[in-house]
């Protein structure tokens, strides 16, 4: 390790006793809450990300998630297969949480509308004002407010994991709807390719105490006959760290 890195790391570990005494928890997402809101409090985090001297995205991939790099490989796993070659005019996110997909996102393409659905306020707010996109009324696994047909890249990282089943699935017909013929639609789930016997025991042991609907488990055969009845034929599916572990990230193009 560099100086520079070694102080870094340094100074991240003495915010994180500051922000402990101070009351704060900084969480990993072994212990993701119903919310982005709840599980990465807004002034806190933003605080703790500038006091390393990290963007937001690094600060959670590296220091919370102990997974430096995490969202860049995805990132380069949809570069690599085409997705933003297609140069998507408009992008929808589905629970973008502190932007850290979002801001990459937009380093790769320009669209000139995207989209969020996102049930943490403070963080739909940040993204707006940070980034120009626009937070669209968000309830269930609704995406009312989006026209069918509409959207180029319709995308949810880390969020099909932390949800209910039926919250997740109702996401699939609504993302399905709105993606236009050729578009792609993008999400990770934790299917039973993420879950061999030692990966199930690396969760049970060392998976800390979940919460509610998390880590949610999705079968792929599912998703896959799902989307192909509404039209949508798998491309693509690589694995993404998560957690003591992985999901699987799928990519979906809706057929023309
Ligand atoms: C584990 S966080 C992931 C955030 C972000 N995508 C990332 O990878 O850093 C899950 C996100 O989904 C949001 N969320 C939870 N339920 C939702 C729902 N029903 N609709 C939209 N967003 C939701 C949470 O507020 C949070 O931002």
């Amino acid at each position: 390790m560099n100086a520079v890195a070694s102080a870094k790391s340094v100074l991240r570990s003495r915010v994180k006793r500051i922000l402990g005494r101070a009351g704060f928890d900084i969480v990993r997402s072994t212990r993701v809450q119903g919310g982005v809101d709840d599980f990465l409090p807004f002034e806190a985090t933003m605080r703790a990300a500038k006091a390393a001297g990290l963007s937001i995205g690094d600060h959670i991939d590296e220091v919370m998630n102990g997974t430096p790099g995490a969202t860049r490989f995805t990132i380069d796993e949809l570069r690599g297969l085409g997705v933003y070659a297609a140069e998507p005019e408009t992008v929808l996110e589905i629970g973008p949480g502190s932007g850290r997909y979002l801001e990459k996102t937009l380093k790769e393409c320009s669209p000139g509308r995207y989209e969020i659905y996102e049930t943490a306020a403070p963080w739909a707010d940040y993204l707006v004002s940070t980034f120009g996109v626009v937070a669209r009324p968000t309830s269930g696994s609704s995406l009312a407010p989006t026209p069918d047909g509409s959207v180029d890249l319709v995308q949810a990282h880390k969020v099909f994991n932390t949800v209910t089943f039926l919250c997740a699935v109702r996401y699939f017909y609504e993302m399905a709807r709105v993606t236009r013929p050729g578009g792609r639609i993008v999400f990770d789930v934790m299917t039973e390719t993420c879950l061999d016997p030692d990966t199930v025991h690396a969760w049970a042991t060392k998976g800390g105490s979940g919460h509610d609907s998390y880590p949610a488990a999705m079968p792929r055969r599912m998703c896959v006959d799902l989307f192909e009845t509404l039209g949508c034929t798998l491309e693509a599916g690589f694995p993404a760290p998560m957690g003591v572990a992985s999901t699987e990230v799928l990519v979906f193009r809706k057929n023309a």
